[in-house]
């Protein structure tokens, strides 16, 4: 079925798929079936694939799945993102101290009656009309609507300037990508508001990837925030996020006098407002609407922990003005979180992906801010001693950003004297597997306050809780790129006790994987002959080929990501040499913080900071624990011995040398280029360059591809030298010295 005009068709069957999405997201009352809903889609989408030069990128077939964007470009606000001064509200034991000095007792809403006083004083009236909505907990995003069409959609950043993440908001069904033609909207209008992941959303999101072994987001504001950061909008797409309006920045072309008339706005053109949302005319409907949103808030599908006061006229907003840093015609009310008592029952211990051992408290369920709370975390074994927590002890907990469960303090010892031990409770073996326990030691916070935390660790390298996970990572395509093992197979190979380590791939014959049956007894699914050379393969070429960054990397080792085992295997050549490596040894006795250049013997290596004195000891740890030497025999026995490729020890002294002509370079690369940005950064770091993510004035070349953006401008601002693609592949061309161009 071909229309006669594909152009036509395309936009109005775009236009009736977005009034569906209004009415389905907005005001969850659909027309139609989601069978309809879809075949409209499908249709679109077939539409869009057969005439692409119709395809609009603001589609609503891009917001599920669109192509995959590279870094993000920053964007300069047009106004400023300010933030927004907090009142809080005053706890009785202080309210108790102030009526005993003064012999009057103030309302707790104290912060909150001076802000409205200061109103009063700025404008010269007393009463001043202002709203009272919730403060949503979670990302600020401006949306930028030009002839009511989105241009584009930036996190708020520093306040001044911001990520351009429209690839990735084009994925959120609330965002329309077309405002509807009604009357009223500017020309220019840039909606503020807030992407947020529902309660509901958040907890079976975090229950799937526990399932998949990979690691929880701690609450739905991380969750969202981490989701943004996503490089791939197919991935974000999957995510459930969602959006709240609840302001205002430029606005051309039009008038918005007030925030009701703003509001009005936002009902007409389909984008949803901040609600509950109350309207006070003095002082005393004011307090009124901020205690009564106190108890509504719990209903919310997102979470919160203040309410918002803003002036509602625009004029009376210029007039109170701005401090630098937030506007005087707003103000946060932090209402504190909901306190309950409740006894421990039990302290059990989870072992996650890492073989870090997590108490769990096991609480008498008790109602907190609207939902039942039954475990919370303790952390670790630190914070159970310094709040003495033991067993059958009652103890007070409150959801930390109103969803995540945490145990303040014991109020009543009705346990043990001596706190919850974790030695003495788990007998020295992982409650998994019952492999041995290591105890560490980490320092955090600043200089001044450092606080030395002791968690537990399971590090038998073949504890089940953490053979699949690390077999994931193992394999990954940034480890030893073993292409064939998903992470079905990998679960498939140890539950069928078939793998109790990563290293077990090796030893596995090509038979076992040929006969593997990935499905169930009663529907087998044989992986078969031709996958299980394509593994054979894969595996001979990582014992011969891999280097010793990316084996490294695949170890797992706690606190080595890619970019840290990649300078470790920079400063080492094998194995063999980190594992007694008298630079880590030295590293190790540093404290954290302190300048590694001021260090006699380390001074010369010019060591970056991905490897400080937490990664030195964890690496010497793992090399000296158990499993640490059962894997280097285990390498040794198939006689794997993997080198380092961009051994370097002293940069300083480096003149590059044959293959490495990029030595001593640091290069930023943005914009579209013809390859993806990994694999570019890939050969600069194989030629012994380096790739960094901004612009300084330690930049040697600013690698620029079709559209960079502000760093480009910095770049040029800085004197430093911007290079296309052809000049690159020049310097890496054999024979030449990047001293020469
Ligand atoms: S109004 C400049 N209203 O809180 C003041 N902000 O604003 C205008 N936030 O990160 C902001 N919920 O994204 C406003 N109902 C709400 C809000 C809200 C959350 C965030 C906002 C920003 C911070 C300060």
């Amino acid at each position: 079925m071909t229309p006669d005009d594909p152009q036509a068709e395309i936009a109005r069957l775009s236009a009736e798929i977005e009034h569906h999405n209004r009415l389905y997201y907005d005001q969850a009352e659909p027309e139609i079936s989601e069978a309809e809903y879809d075949a409209l889609y499908r249709r679109l989408e077939a539409l869009e694939a057969e005439y692409p030069l119709f395809a609009n990128p603001n589609s609503p077939t891009r917001r599920v799945g669109g192509t995959p964007s590279e870094g993000f470009e920053q964007i300069r606000h047009p106004v400023p993102m300010l933030s927004i001064d907090d009142l809080f509200e005053i706890p009785e034991e202080e309210l108790d101290k102030i009526e005993a000095k003064t012999g009057t007792r103030p309302p707790k809403e104290q912060e909150l009656v001076d802000f409205y006083r200061r109103l009063q004083r700025g404008l010269g009236v007393e009463e001043i009309p202002v709203t009272i909505e919730p403060k949503i907990d979670g990302v600020a995003v401006s949306l930028v609507y030009r002839g009511g069409k989105l241009e584009y959609a930036a996190t708020r950043g520093d306040g001044t300037t911001g990520d351009v993440i429209t690839a990735n908001v084009r994925t959120i069904r609330s965002i329309p990508m077309t405002l509807p033609a009604v009357e009223g909207v500017p020309a220019t209008l840039e909606v503020r508001g807030e992407i947020f992941m529902p309660g509901e959303g958040f907890a079976k999101m975090n229950e799937e990837r526990d399932e998949a072994g990979l690691p929880t987001f701690a609450n739905p504001r991380n969750a969202t925030a981490g989701t943004l950061k996503l490089l791939d909008p197919r991935e974000v797409a999957a995510r459930p996020l969602d959006f709240i309006a609840h302001g205002l920045g430029l606005v051309e072309g039009g008038e918005i006098g007030s925030i009701t008339d703003f509001h009005a706005l936002l009902d007409r053109v389909g984008i949803r407002k901040n609600e509950p949302l109350t309207i006070a005319r003095n002082l005393g409907e004011v307090l009124d609407a901020v205690r009564r949103l106190d108890v509504e808030r719990h209903d919310l599908p997102y979470g919160t922990d203040g309410a918002v006061i803003k002036v509602i006229d625009r004029d009376a907003q210029q007039q109170l003005g701005y401090t630098s840093r937030a506007p005087r015609w707003a103000a946060a009310y932090k209402y504190p979180p909901e306190q309950k008592e409740t006894e421990l029952l039990a302290i059990t211990v989870q072992v996650g992906r890492t073989g870090k051992l997590t108490p769990v408290a096991e609480l008498a369920p008790v109602l907190v801010s609207g939902t039942t709370v039954r475990r919370a975390t303790l952390h670790n074994e630190s914070f159970i001693q310094e709040k003495g927590i033991a067993i059958g002890d009652v103890v007070l907990i409150q959801k930390a950003g109103e969803i995540i469960p945490e145990v303040i303090k014991v109020t009543a010892k009705r346990g043990p004297e001596v706190p919850f031990s974790m030695h003495a409770h788990l007998g020295g073996g992982c409650p998994v597997c019952s492999g041995p326990i290591e105890r560490r030691e980490t320092v955090s916070g600043s200089k001044a306050e450092a606080r030395t935390i002791v968690t537990h660790f399971c590090v038998s390298f073949e504890c089940p809780a953490q053979v699949a996970s690390r077999m994931r990572q193992f394999v990954s395509r940034k480890a030893l790129d073993i292409e064939g093992i998903g992470s079905t197979v990998a679960e498939k190979l140890v539950e069928r006790g078939l793998i109790r380590s990563p290293l077990d791939l090796f030893a596995i014959s090509e038979d076992t994987l040929a006969t593997l049956n990935l499905g169930t007894e009663e529907a087998p699914r044989i992986f078969g002959e031709k996958n299980a050379a394509k593994i054979v393969q894969a595996r001979e070429r990582a014992a011969k080929e891999m280097p010793l960054a990316r084996w490294l990397f695949a170890m797992g080792i706690s606190q080595v990501g890619e970019s840290a085992a990649r300078e470790l295997a920079r400063l080492h050549r094998n194995f063999g040499e980190l594992a007694t490596s008298p630079l880590l040894a030295e590293l190790r006795t540093l404290k954290t913080g302190e300048s590694k250049e001021k260090n006699a013997l380390l001074a010369p290596y010019e060591i970056a900071s991905e490897v400080g004195p937490i990664v030195a000891a964890s690496v010497l740890d793992f090399f000296q624990s158990a499993a640490g030497t059962a894997v280097l025999a285990r390498l040794a026995e198939f006689g794997i011995d993997p080198q380092s490729e961009n051994y370097s020890p002293k940069p300083a002294e480096d003149t590059g040398g044959p293959g490495k002509p990029l030595a001593g370079k640091t290069f930023v690369i943005t914009g579209t280029l013809s390859a993806p940005r990994d694999d570019i950064a890939a050969r600069i770091l194989a030629s012994g360059g380096k790739v960094s993510g901004s612009v300084s004035k330690n930049t040697s070349y600013l690698l620029a591809g079709e559209g960079g953006g502000s760093k480009l401008d910095k770049a040029l601002a800085l004197g430093v030298a911007v290079i296309a693609e052809a000049e690159l592949e020049a310097l890496l061309a054999p024979g030449s010295a990047a001293e020469e161009a």
